[in-house]
C-alpha cells in the first residue's frame, strides 16, 4: 500500500487550475516516480459556486483558505492565489503547523522572502518556489542544487516572459505596445496587475530572488535599479539593429569578484544585446538565464518563461520534492543564508555602457557641444551617427554608443545634454552589455 500525501491548492485561477489538470492527468506517473500518491484534498479559491459549475469538485472547494491550513490531512499547501498579505499568512500560518510549502509567488518571496525562511528555518519545514522564477526552466534547482559548489560570477537573464513577448510582436510583427499586451494577457502570461510585467518589477523580484539565492542573503529591494520597458520606440529598435544590437529586457546579477565579502550589484532595464549574442535570439513567451560559476564557467537554461503549462511544470516539481522531503527531512529549506556575501553596489557607481538618441536642431556646432559635456565627464564615444530623419523638419535624430560609465556620471550628462537649446526632446538612454 503506498502512502498517500495530502495537497492543499490555495488558487485556482490560470496556474492553479493548470496544476490540478496536470497532476490528475500525471499522477500515475508521479506515483511510480516518487513511491507516493498525491492526492488534491482542499482547493481555495474566491467564489466556490463558479469554479463547481465549471466542472471542479466541489466538495474540494473552500472560500477559506484558513480550511487548507487547519486540515490535519493536507501535509503540503501550494500558493498559487498571487496576493500579498493574505498569501503572506497562509505561508506562515501553514509553515507554523508544519506544512511544506510550494509557491509561486515571487513579488511575495522577494519582499518577505527574509522573513519567510526565518520562520521555515524556526519550524524546520521546506518552502519550494521553483515556478516563482523562469516558468517551466528549473534555474533555482540548478542554482541550489547543480552549482552549489561554485561562486557566481554573474547572472543575465530575460526573466519577464510577457515583455520579452511584447518586444519580439512589437519588432517583428510591427504591433503597437497595447495590441502585444492584450496577446500576453490573452494568453495567460501576464501579472494579474500587468503593470508588473511592463514597469520591469516582476523581473526585478525574480532577480532579487536568483541574486539571493546566488549569495546568501536577502537583497533589499531598494538597493537595485529597475526600468521597465514603457519608454522604447520603434526608432530604438531600428537604430540598435543598424548598430548590430537586439533590445531585451535584462535581469543583470553581478558580483565585483569571486571572492567573498565581494559587492554585487542587482539591475533589471531594456539592454541593448549583441546580435550574435545567444539571449538576442531568446524570443517571445521564452526566458533565458546565462550563469557564470567559478568552476562551471557559462550555462545557459532556455524554455517558456510563463504560462499555465510551463509553470505547473515547475510546481510538480516542487511537490514531489516536498513529497520526498517529508520522508526525509533535508538541511537545506530552499534557501540556505550564509555570511559570504551581504553587500549592494551603491546604484550610483555601477558601470555600463550606453546607447543614446537624442533629437537635435539640424545646424552646425550641435555634435561639438554634445561631445563636448560628454569630454568633460570623462564619458568617451565609441559611435556616433546622424540617421535620416523620418519627415522633414528642422530636427533630426542623434545615435550614438558610449564607452563605460558610471549611472552617476551618466545621470548628470543626461541633465546637461538635455539642458541644451539644441536638443528638443528628452534624450533617451538605453544601457549595453557586452558580457565581458
Ligand atoms: P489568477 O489571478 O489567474 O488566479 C488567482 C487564483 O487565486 C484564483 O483562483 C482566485 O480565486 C484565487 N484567490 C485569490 N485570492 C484568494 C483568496 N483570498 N482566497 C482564496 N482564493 C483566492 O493568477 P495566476 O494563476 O496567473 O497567478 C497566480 C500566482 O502565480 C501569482 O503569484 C503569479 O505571480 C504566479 N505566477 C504566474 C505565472 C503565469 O504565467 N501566469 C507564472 C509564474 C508564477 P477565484 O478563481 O475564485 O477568482
Ligand atoms: N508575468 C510573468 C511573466 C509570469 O510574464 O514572466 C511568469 O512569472
Amino acid at each position: 500500500m503506498q502512502q498517500s500525501i495530502g495537497i492543499g491548492l490555495a488558487g485556482l485561477g490560470n496556474v492553479g487550475a493548470g496544476v490540478f489538470k496536470h497532476l490528475q492527468a500525471n499522477r500515475t506517473l508521479l506515483r511510480e516516480r516518487l513511491g507516493l500518491d498525491l492526492e488534491v484534498r482542499r482547493i481555495a479559491v474566491r467564489d466556490s459556486a463558479r469554479r463547481a459549475s465549471e466542472g471542479f469538485p466541489s466538495a474540494l472547494l473552500t472560500e477559506n483558505w484558513r480550511e487548507l491550513v487547519e486540515d490535519p490531512s493536507v501535509q503540503i499547501v501550494v500558493e498559487v492565489m498571487g496576493r500579498r498579505e493574505e498569501s503572506l499568512a497562509l505561508i506562515l500560518e501553514s509553515i507554523a503547523r508544519k506544512k511544506i510549502v510550494v509557491t509561486a509567488n515571487k513579488a511575495l518571496l522577494a519582499e518577505h522572502g527574509r522573513e519567510i525562511f526565518e520562520a521555515a528555518t524556526k519550524y524546520g519545514v521546506p518552502v519550494f518556489y521553483e515556478a516563482a522564477v523562469g516558468g517551466g526552466i528549473p534555474i533555482i534547482k540548478a542554482l541550489r542544487e547543480a552549482l552549489i559548489g561554485n561562486h557566481i560570477i554573474s547572472i543575465h537573464g530575460i526573466i519577464n516572459g510577457t515583455s520579452n513577448y511584447i518586444l519580439t510582436r512589437m519588432q517583428e510583427a510591427g504591433l503597437s505596445f497595447p495590441a502585444a499586451l492584450a496577446e500576453a494577457q490573452a494568453a495567460g502570461y501576464a501579472e494579474p496587475d500587468p503593470a508588473f510585467d511592463v514597469n520591469g518589477w516582476d523581473a526585478a523580484h525574480k532577480a532579487i530572488i536568483l541574486a539571493s539565492l546566488a549569495y546568501g542573503f536577502w537583497v533589499p529591494t531598494d538597493k537595485i535599479f529597475v526600468e521597465g520597458i514603457e519608454n522604447l520606440t520603434s526608432a530604438d529598435f531600428r537604430f540598435a539593429r543598424q548598430l548590430g544590437y537586439g533590445i531585451k529586457l535584462l535581469g543583470i546579477i553581478k558580483a565585483t569578484s569571486s571572492t567573498p565579502g565581494s559587492e554585487i550589484e542587482v539591475r533589471v532595464h531594456p539592454t541593448l544585446v549583441p546580435e550574435k549574442h545567444v539571449l538576442a535570439s531568446v524570443n517571445g513567451v521564452f526566458n533565458a538565464i546565462a550563469v557564470h560559476g567559478n568552476v562551471v564557467g557559462e550555462t545557459l537554461f532556455y524554455g517558456r518563461g510563463a504560462g499555465q503549462d510551463p509553470t505547473s511544470s515547475a510546481i510538480l516539481c516542487d511537490i514531489a520534492e516536498a513529497a520526498e522531503a517529508l520522508a526525509n527531512p533535508r538541511r537545506n529549506l530552499g534557501f540556505m543564508p550564509h555570511g559570504l556575501y551581504g553587500c549592494c553596489k551603491p546604484l550610483d557607481n555601477i558601470l555600463s555602457e550606453y546607447y543614446l538618441r537624442l533629437c537635435v536642431e539640424d545646424r552646425p556646432g550641435v555634435i561639438a557641444k554634445i561631445s563636448g559635456i560628454l569630454g568633460e565627464l570623462q564619458i568617451g564615444i565609441s559611435s556616433i551617427f546622424q540617421p535620416e530623419a523620418d519627415e522633414e523638419g528642422s530636427t533630426v535624430p542623434l545615435v550614438m554608443m558610449l564607452h563605460t560609465a558610471t549611472h552617476a556620471q551618466m545621470r548628470t550628462a543626461l541633465e546637461r545634454i538635455g539642458a541644451l537649446d539644441c536638443v528638443c526632446k528628452p534624450p533617451q538612454m538605453i544601457r549595453a552589455e557586452h558580457f565581458s
